[in-house]
């Protein structure tokens, strides 16, 4: 789905080289289009901010528009049972000099897009337990905030909190940094022996970047129902 030059002049003030999100942002906006989250989470705010609330936005007028229509038999009738009203909680403690968290909430208002935001400005470590049941469990997770400490904090108190019928958590810049390189192999560790039904992996790198360059992907498998459409006579 391409982005207006008017959605892409008014994201602008909130890019930041040092945070490096410029490819980031259009991927979790096409994620959020694929997968179709309804309970998001952001920690980390910024440039990212407008293209998930974005592709909140998306989601719900195409979910009308495909909704309406009468002559598509690959459409799921039970997808569109569903109540859809997706929001993103978004935690900032407003703290790392060059961010710009602290423009994103105003900012959301002027492009009407603060209605699928609910922002909280809190320390990450503190709000594990306070997050409204509501919220819970979450089906989309952004985590871009800290270093290896974070990381580990952050996968050791929230991951629980992912859906276990395929929850996604993507979690950035884990590829070429040594400690969270480390982080990210305890998880693949954790795949390869106890928790291999509980977790899939999949990392992205941008070849061109020293850093602020990747992603992991985890997508919680504890309680996926299989769904099979095609079965070969
Ligand atoms: C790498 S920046 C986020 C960049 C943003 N996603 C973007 O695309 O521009 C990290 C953000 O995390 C926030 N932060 C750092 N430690 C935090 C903590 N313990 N709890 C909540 N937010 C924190 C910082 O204030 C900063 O805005």
């Amino acid at each position: 789905m391409p982005f207006t030059k008017e959605f892409l002049e008014k994201v602008a003030p909130l890019y930041s080289a040092q945070m490096g999100t410029e490819n980031m942002a259009p991927l979790l906006h096409s994620l959020i289009n694929f997968h179709r989250p309804q309970r998001l989470l952001e920690v980390g705010a910024g440039y990212t901010t407008p293209f998930i609330a974005q592709a909140l936005h998306d989601v719900v007028e195409s979910r009308a528009q495909e909704a309406a229509t009468t002559d598509n038999p690959n459409l799921v009738p039970e997808y569109f049972a569903q109540f859809y009203a997706p929001k993103l909680l978004c935690i900032d403690n407003h703290t790392l000099p060059g961010s710009t968290s602290a423009k994103v909430k105003d900012l959301m208002g002027e492009m009407g897009l603060d209605k699928y935001v609910e922002f909280i400005d809190a320390d990450f470590t503190e709000y594990t337990d306070k997050i409204d049941p509501s919220y819970l469990p979450l089906d989309f997770v952004w985590f871009d905030c800290g270093a290896l400490k974070e990381y580990f904090l952050f996968f050791n108190n929230f991951w629980r909190h992912v859906n276990p019928n395929g929850g996604l958590l993507l979690m950035h810049s884990t590829l070429t940094n040594l400690e969270i390189s480390t982080f990210i192999k305890s998880i693949k560790l954790l795949q390869a022996t106890s928790d291999f039904n509980n977790i899939e992996i999949m990392s992205l790198l941008e070849p061109h970047k020293k850093s602020q360059n990747s992603v992991t992907m985890c997508r919680r498998t504890t309680e996926v129902e299989e769904i099979l459409y095609t079965i070969q006579p």
